[in-house]
């Protein structure tokens, strides 16, 4: 668990590119949403903050967890059950927090800032990368 958090933003790096554009696109809004909820964390979190932050989440499932899924099931992705389940855990979870931010709970932001920091280390870097190759060589 990391005890101090900067506002300080992840830059973005190469080692996180591939040859797929749409995977990139999605990897870097993401990075950008992991950033505006690092800054919220380290500089004291405001509810307009976290509003923008639950906004540019919906953004994130429809633009591209969505259609990751409706190539992915068009192109006959062997791991697609188990890669929709992921999504299906993240969105409950977001929604989860989302539910505790409207019930005015507090000190629910770490807890969702080091999820997102976990998603994208564990299932974009890795399944998504996997799905975004896959796609790449079926098209
Ligand atoms: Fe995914």
């Amino acid at each position: 668990m990391v005890d101090r958090i900067t506002p300080d933003p992840y830059p973005w790096k190469r080692e996180y590119e591939s040859d797929n554009r749409l995977y990139d696109a999605q990897t870097r809004k993401f990075l950008e949403i992991i950033n505006m909820m690092k800054e919220l964390v380290a500089t004291g979190v405001d509810k307009e903050g976290i509003s923008r932050v639950f906004f540019q989440l919906i953004y994130y499932f429809e633009e591209y967890m969505l259609r990751e899924e409706i190539y992915l099931t068009e192109l006959g992705y062997d791991n697609l059950e188990a890669h929709k389940g992921d999504h299906r855990d993240f969105t409950k979870r977001i929604i989860a927090f989302r539910e505790g931010f409207e019930k005015g709970e507090k000190g629910f932001e770490k807890e969702m800032y080091l999820y997102l920091e976990k998603w994208f280390d564990e299932h974009m870097m890795i399944y998504d990368r996997k799905a975004a190759n896959f796609i790449l060589e079926r098209q």
